[in-house]
């Protein structure tokens, strides 16, 4: 009696831990833009740490916590909506709302929601123009530090999104060069890649009649 009993409770207890992780909602983290939301997705999609949910989302995520001092009261602002905007992203997604979603899957979306997130969150007035680029060296000095593939990645995501901020472009490369900042930094490789741009707006084609030639 008494070991039949176990064995139905243990079966029960098994159930219902089964029937609670695959009903997981994480939503609610997701609004409030808590770091625990990648904890969270982690555990609803079966993950491994070295997937997108603790090794990329968490860290990432917490690291702009940790430094959010570096950046400006804007800039702070930003990152608070931003965070919670890549949450949601994730939570309106196909991927969460499907049960099989491959955990694998979620790196190349968050990849791909940031610019968006970006932009919406006021990236081209907070981030891209800052006094003395202040927002823009924090990214480079305090968040991705670390010269290693997702940070160089990531740092290129930054100088690609810049092009999204065409109003900002010209008081960006009037303000950069005063920021001094060495060859190889943020800044440098966006006023680079911006110049470069701009560059191609100055092929003119001119075309002209002259009367004494004839037609
Ligand atoms: C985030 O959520 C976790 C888990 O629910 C909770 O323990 C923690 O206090 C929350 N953090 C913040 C900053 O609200
Ligand atoms: C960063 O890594 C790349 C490729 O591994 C290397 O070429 C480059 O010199 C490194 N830059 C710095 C500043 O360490």
């Amino acid at each position: 009696m008494t070991s039949g009993f176990s064995t139905i409770a243990a079966a029960v207890v098994i159930l219902l831990y089964i029937t609670l992780a695959q009903g997981t909602d994480c939503s609610a983290l997701a609004s409030a833009g808590n770091c625990s939301f990648y904890d969270c997705l982690h555990t609803k999609f079966n993950c491994n740490g070295k997937q997108y949910p603790l090794r990329r989302g968490k860290r990432y995520c917490q690291k702009y916590i940790d430094e959010s001092s570096c950046f400006t009261t804007a800039g702070q602002a930003w990152i608070t909506n931003v965070r919670r905007c890549l949450m949601q992203s994730i939570v309106n997604s196909a991927l969460y709302s499907n049960a099989n979603t491959d955990c694998g899957e979620f790196e190349a979306f968050a990849v791909a929601s940031r610019p968006q997130c970006y932009t919406d969150n006021g990236f081209c007035t907070d981030i891209f123009l800052s006094p003395n680029c202040q927002n823009l060296n924090c990214i480079q000095d305090k968040i991705y530090n670390d010269n290693k593939s997702w940070d160089r990645s990531s740092l290129n995501q930054i100088k690609t999104t810049t092009a999204s901020c065409p109003s900002q472009i010209a008081t960006f490369l009037s303000d950069a060069p005063q920021c001094d900042r060495p060859d190889t930094s943020l800044v440098s490789v966006i006023q680079n890649y911006l110049d470069c741009t701009a560059r191609a707006f100055d092929f003119i084609i001119l075309l002209d009649a002259s009367g004494s030639v004839g037609s």
